[in-house]
C-alpha cells in the first residue's frame, strides 16, 4: 500500500512540483505543533529535502516558524504529558498503523479500515475485519483526531493511547483475545525492537505499541480546505460557497452541533438515529435518555467519507439532506433543534457545494 503523509488527504496530494502547496502544508502542520524538533519528520518523509533543497527549505520553514510562533492561526495540538511527540515515535507508529501483522491472521491493518486517501475512512457501510467478519459500526475519519476530547461513537474512551486496544481485541476487527498475544508476536520482530529502542529507549511492549500509534495519529492534522482558508486566513469564499455557508449556519441549524472550525461540538447528541442494535451512549450510562445518542462526527472531508452515520446507513450527501429535511426520525430522544425544512433546488446545490469544501 502506498504510504501517506499528513499532507495528502484525498486529492490534496502534494508533489515536489507544487512548492506552494508544500509550503502551505508545512506551515499548517508547523503552527499546530509545539516544538521545533518536529522538523525531523519532514526530512524523513520527503526525499526532496535531502541536499541543498533541504537546507533552503529549512531556512524558509524556520522563517515560517518564527512567523507563526507569535500568532498561530491554527489550534495547537496538546500532547499528553506522558507521551510527548517525537519523530521517532511517529515513525514507529506509522509503521504499526500500516502493518497487517497487527491482526490475528495478518490480513487487516489499521489502515485497512482507515484508508488515507478517503480521509481515513473506508467507503464501506461496515468495515471488513478478520475471518470475513464485519465491524459493528461505520469507520470514522481520523483527520484531526488529535483535537478530540474523547473517542468512539459513545465518547467513552478518554485518549488515543487507550483507544488502540479496542480494534486489536475486537474479534470482528483485528481478532486478538488478549493484547499481550499481539505484543509477543511483534516483540519477536527484530525491526520493531530496533525502532522501540530508538523511540522509547526500551524493549517493544504494550506501552510502546499504544504510545507510538497515538503519536502517529496526532500528526493527522489538516487545515487546508477552502473553508479553512476562509476561517483561518480570511481568504474570501466564492459566492456559491458563501451562500451554502449561510444556509448551513443561518437558514438551517446544522452549525449548532457541527460547529466551526472542527465541524463538531464534540458533544453527544441524538440526531434521530435510534435502533435497538446500537443505542450509542446508552451502552455506557444505561439511561433511557441516552438511547440513540452518539458523538457528533466532524463533517470535514465529507466528500470523501461516505457512507454516513454510525451505521453507514445514509449513502450520499443528498440522502443526508433528505433525512434532516424530513426532521430526522422523530424518535422520543431526538434533539429538539432538528426540525423539518425545505430547500429550493438551488439552495440544495449551494449547500452541497459548501459541504464539499470543508
Ligand atoms: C475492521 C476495521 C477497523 C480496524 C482494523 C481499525 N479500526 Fe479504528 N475504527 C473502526 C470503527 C468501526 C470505529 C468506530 C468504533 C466505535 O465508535 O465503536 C473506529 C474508531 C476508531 C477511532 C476513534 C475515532 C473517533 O472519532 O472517536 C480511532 C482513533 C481509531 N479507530 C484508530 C484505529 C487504530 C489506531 C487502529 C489500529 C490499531 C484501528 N483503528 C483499526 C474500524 C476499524
Ligand atoms: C443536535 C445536533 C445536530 C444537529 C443540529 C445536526 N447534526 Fe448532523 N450529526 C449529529 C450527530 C449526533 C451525528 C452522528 C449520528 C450517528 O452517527 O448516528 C451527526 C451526523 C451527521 C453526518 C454524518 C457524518 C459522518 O461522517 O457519518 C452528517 C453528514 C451530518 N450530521 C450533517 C448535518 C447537517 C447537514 C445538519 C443540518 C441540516 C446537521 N447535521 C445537524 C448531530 C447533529
Amino acid at each position: 500500500m502506498r504510504r501517506w503523509n499528513v499532507f495528502e488527504v484525498g486529492n490534496h496530494s502534494l508533489h515536489f512540483t507544487n512548492v506552494g502547496k508544500l509550503l502551505k502544508s508545512l506551515f499548517i502542520h508547523w503552527c499546530s505543533r509545539e516544538s521545533l524538533k518536529f522538523l525531523y519528520l519532514y526530512d524523513m518523509k520527503f526525499k526532496v529535502f535531502r541536499g541543498t533543497f533541504f537546507w533552503l527549505m529549512a531556512l524558509v520553514i524556520g522563517l515560517f516558524f518564527l512567523a507563526c510562533d507569535k500568532q498561530s492561526p491554527y489550534p495547537k495540538v496538546i500532547d499528553p504529558e506522558d507521551n510527548p511527540i517525537t519523530a521517532e515515535k511517529v515513525a514507529l507508529g506509522e509503521k504499526l498503523f500500516f502493518d497487517p501483522r497487527l491482526s490475528i491472521d495478518n490480513t487487516v491493518s489499521c489502515a485497512s479500515c482507515h484508508v488515507p486517501e478517503r480521509a481515513f475512512t473506508d467507503g464501506k457501510v461496515l468495515s471488513d475485519g478478520v475471518n470475513g467478519k464485519k465491524s459493528m459500526r461505520n469507520a470514522p475519519s481520523l483527520v484531526n483526531v488529535a483535537y478530540q476530547p474523547y473517542f468512539m461513537f459513545e465518547g467513552a474512551i478518554p485518549n488515543l493511547e487507550r483507544q488502540s486496544h479496542v480494534p486489536i481485541i475486537d474479534l470482528n476487527e483485528m481478532g486478538y483475545e488478549r493484547i499481550s498475544d499481539l505484543v509477543d508476536k511483534l516483540a519477536a520482530i527484530e525491526e520493531y525492537q530496533v525502532l522501540a529502542q530508538k523511540a522509547f529507549n526500551m524493549p517493544f511492549d504494550v506501552f510502546v505499541l499504544t504510545r507510538a500509534l497515538a503519536a502517529y495519529e496526532r500528526t493527522l492534522i489538516q487545515w487546508d480546505s477552502p473553508f479553512d482558508d476562509f476561517y483561518f486566513l480570511q481568504k474570501p469564499m466564492d459566492d456559491q460557497m458563501r451562500r451554502g455557508y449561510q444556509i448551513f449556519s443561518e437558514k438551517l441549524y446544522c452549525a449548532a452541533c457541527h460547529k466551526t472550525p472542527y465541524f463538531t461540538d464534540f458533544g453527544l447528541h441524538n440526531n434521530g438515529f435510534y435502533d435497538s442494535l446500537d443505542w450509542g451512549r446508552w451502552r455506557i450510562t444505561g439511561l433511557e435518555i441516552d438511547k440513540g445518542t452518539f458523538k457528533t462526527p466532524s463533517l470535514k472531508n465529507m466528500r470523501l467519507t461516505a457512507p454516513y452515520m454510525h451505521n453507514g446507513q445514509l449513502k450520499t450527501i443528498d440522502e443526508v439532506l433528505d433525512y434532516y429535511s424530513k426532521g430526522g426520525s422523530g424518535n422520543p430522544n431526538q434533539d429538539k433543534r432538528i426540525r423539518p425544512f425545505q430547500l429550493s433546488d438551488e439552495e440544495r446545490r449551494d449547500l452541497i457545494y459548501f459541504l464539499e469544501r470543508i
